[in-house]
């Protein structure tokens, strides 16, 4: 009877993970963004591993109280030290920034599983370890670019699409959002950059932005300490303004497919219970 009953459950969870995945316009602060994960390996069960666990519980720790930290372990030889960071986004409160770095930290775990390094980006936190000191350092890779379709040039939303931008990087301070008419920008920066390379990396952001994505409907430019982004009403993206309409469109998705579960569930339950009427019976 056991061992029946457990192979669905395999299939019932690749289900959800299947179902799940096409919301945008439901996205929440725990979405995922992007991840990477260094080559090297490091050995199970060694001062590393140990020294990254503390790094880890450290971060996830240290997000209920504040929206950016630092971390070094140092273990007694160099080749053990462990770095590590996390950065919430600005308008996130502290219980949800708590939640989205330990959401990140778990996956972390299982998606980069025993590399020296890793970065995982969810739409509300950031989170990075590595043996390599990259604390400090500004780092402006593109490690993301996402440009909407393109609707043909329409000269005035550009020009607010611009305007926005500008007026993000005009601004100061590690978090900026702007917004005109039906346009919505957001830059973020990790918070181990001075003002300066704050500055120069949402600047590089931003003119990326305009080069690289032109006239699409929305952008997203993710570099290595800092990301802008932008998005127009109706674009399938991260923000969705009240006036949205992809967001009833969502809503109707996540009903179909909470239907669609709760079905799925009630066939696996109606099964297992004839299995054991008829298993009864047989005995
Ligand atoms: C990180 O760890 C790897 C594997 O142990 C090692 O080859 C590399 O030199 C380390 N990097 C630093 C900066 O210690
Ligand atoms: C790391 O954190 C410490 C305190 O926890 C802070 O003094 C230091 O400036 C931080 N370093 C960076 C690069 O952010």
């Amino acid at each position: 009877m056991e061992p029946r009953t457990l192979h669905l459950l395999p299939l019932f969870t690749s289900l959800v993970s299947l179902l799940s995945l096409p919301l945008p316009s439901h996205s929440s602060n725990d979405d995922f963004v992007f991840m990477g994960c260094s080559q090297i390996k490091y050995t199970p069960n060694s001062p590393y591993e140990s020294n990254l666990d503390s790094v880890l519980t450290s971060l996830a720790n240290s997000a209920t109280y504040s929206t950016y930290n630092n971390f070094t372990i140092m273990g007694s030889s160099p080749q053990d030290v462990v770095y590590g960071l996390y950065q919430c986004r600005g308008d996130l409160s502290m219980p949800d920034c708590a939640t989205c770095v330990a959401r990140a930290v778990s996956q972390l775990g299982s998606l980069c599983s025993q590399t020296c390094g890793g970065a995982l980006q969810l739409q509300g936190c950031f989170v990075k370890y590595d043996n390599d000191t990259f604390l400090g350092v500004e780092d402006k890779t593109v490690v993301l670019k996402k440009c909407g379709p393109s609707v043909g040039y329409e000269a005035e939303r550009m020009g607010r699409r611009d305007a926005v931008l500008g007026s993000m990087g005009a601004s100061s301070g590690g978090y900026r959002v702007g917004g005109s008419g039906d346009v919505q920008g957001v830059a973020q920066c990790v918070g181990d950059l001075s003002v300066g390379e704050c500055q120069d990396c949402v600047s590089e952001a931003i003119s990326r932005l305009k080069t690289d994505c032109g006239t699409a409907v929305y952008g997203d430019m993710f570099l290595g300490k800092c990301y802008a982004r932008y998005t127009t009403a109706g674009a399938h993206t991260y923000a969705h303004p009240n006036h949205d309409s992809s967001h009833d469109d969502g809503e109707k998705t996540f009903a179909i497919i909470v239907g669609l579960l709760a079905g799925v569930a009630l066939i696996i339950i109606f099964l297992t219970f004839m299995r054991k009427v008829f298993e009864g019976n047989g005995k």
